[in-house]
């Protein structure tokens, strides 16, 4: 891969972007997009960039989505566009649903549309409210869920997003299974998974009953806050504690779900199910589209009760029904892309552990990895600014990635990617971190 050339056009194009935008989660990368596909994305100075991010978990299946759901859209843009199908109906939408909810377990029957993440997740809030007329909502420190009042309510992986905007819906937290970090200093398995004693004793006991709260907000691997896989136990302990005491346990699938981590959906992969999914992100392969999906019995929403503009939207469910199609027919391939790629990309991070001690710790599920970067491997201190550093520095050499939590680079390749690309891509981080490890 080229070195990255910092031109004039990208200075003026960022700098005219701080005078009209109000500020977001801008990366520290000078990256401005232009054009991708497949493995590689493109800036407007003709940059080329292997694609390690899937632009915050979109690009699953590869950068700017494959050709039949482009086709899809276009199509479907000169035909029409909105249809505003949640006060009449059109076809497509309808049709879209009947081929996404076999995707689901068995007992599954309707779909929510909206479009986003986070408006995925406040439908969840709301139906969950609706259908068991308690209070409280229950979520876990280092999830993130959106940024909206509702999921924010919910969202605690960094301070920053909460801060100055409370106070927030009645939400009860405890910690999530981190076992890399545990919040109790205990070893997994020898600890009987603390976590969820914890829960029982304190929260459940001391803050609200299980009797008042609606559902509990689970991410089956928590993204933002960090690339956190739990224990098969944990999320086992936790479907337990919901069903013991009529809580509905939502999945929140928006970055781990749709292939992610080699299932469709995440919480396949610890063997229970939830009573409503949300997902979102790679769901539409580049256009906006959320689902919050409902168990059949959980299905009867008074009429106004909850309700959008623009769900439906027809070019963004024509591209999200091709992309869902490519899924199905490809579904053995992509799993087994998944777990080979998977597989390599787990060995060679651990092999950089080995060499590298600023590598405190690689751990991830099908395609989901992340690399927890430290101080000292002995007292775990984040290496937040090494972890820019390398970010930045393989920025400059062709890799795009992003970070995740206080200290982790979040390895979300698009599942497609050759086998040439995952391998420059690594060599190209692995230089970065040896660079920045001997400056330290
Ligand atoms: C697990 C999870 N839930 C919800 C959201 C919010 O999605 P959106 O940004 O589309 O609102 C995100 C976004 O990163 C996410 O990772």
């Amino acid at each position: 891969m080229k070195k990255f050339s910092l031109t004039k056009k990208i200075k003026s194009v960022l700098a005219r972007d701080r005078k009209v935008i109000i500020t977001t989660t801008r990366s520290d990368v000078p990256f401005v997009a232009s054009h991708g596909d497949g493995d590689f994305v493109y800036d407007i100075s003709g940059n080329k960039f292997i694609d390690f991010s899937s632009f915050i978990g979109v690009y699953n299946l590869g950068v700017n989505s494959i050709k039949p759901a482009r086709e899809a859209a276009k199509k479907q843009i000169d035909l029409l566009m909105h249809a505003a199908f949640t006060d009449y109906c059109a076809e497509l939408p309808v049709e879209f649903a009947e081929n996404l909810l076999p995707m689901f377990p068995k007992g599954f029957g309707k779909v929510f549309f909206s479009n986003s993440g986070t408006e995925a997740n406040e439908a969840a809030i709301k139906y969950s409210k609706l259908f068991t007329k308690r209070p409280y909502t229950f979520s876990f420190y280092n999830s993130f869920h959106g940024r909206t009042m509702g999921s924010l309510s919910l969202t605690t992986s960094k301070l920053a997003h909460r801060e100055h905007f409370g106070p927030f819906n009645s939400t009860l937290h405890a910690p999530y299974a981190y076992c890399y970090r545990c919040p109790f200093g205990k070893e997994y398995p020898s600890c009987g998974i603390a976590c969820l004693d914890y829960i029982r004793k304190y929260p459940l006991s001391k803050e609200a009953s299980g009797k008042e709260i609606s559902a509990i907000f689970l991410e089956p691997v928590a993204g933002e806050g960090g690339y956190i896989v739990p224990p098969k136990e944990f999320v086992k302990g936790i479907r337990e504690l919901a069903s013991d005491n009529g809580i509905l346990l939502v999945s929140d699938e928006v970055q781990a779900g749709y292939m992610r981590t080699g299932r469709f959906l995440a919480l396949d992969n610890f063997g229970v199910d939830a009573d409503i999914y949300t997902m979102a992100k790679s769901l539409g392969g580049g256009l906006p589209i959320g689902v919050t999906v409902l168990k059949t019995k959980l299905c009867d929403v008074p009429e106004g009760a909850h309700s959008n503009t623009y769900g439906g939207n027809l070019v963004a469910v024509a591209a999200a029904n091709a992309l869902l199609k490519y899924v199905k027919y490809n579904m053995a391939s992509l799993r087994e892309q998944s777990d080979s790629k998977a597989k390599y990309m787990m060995s060679r991070l651990n092999e950089m552990k080995d060499r590298h001690d600023i590598i405190g710790d690689v751990r991830g599920l099908g395609m989901m990895i992340g690399v927890d970067f430290v101080k000292d491997r002995a007292t775990k201190e984040p290496a937040v600014k090494a972890r820019d550093e390398i970010i930045k520095e393989s920025f400059n050499n062709g890799l795009l990635m992003l970070p995740a939590g206080e200290s982790v680079i979040r390895l979300i390749p698009p599942i497609t990617i050759s086998q040439d690309s995952l391998e420059e891509g690594l060599d190209i981080l692995e230089a970065a971190i040896e660079k920045v490890g001997k400056k330290r």
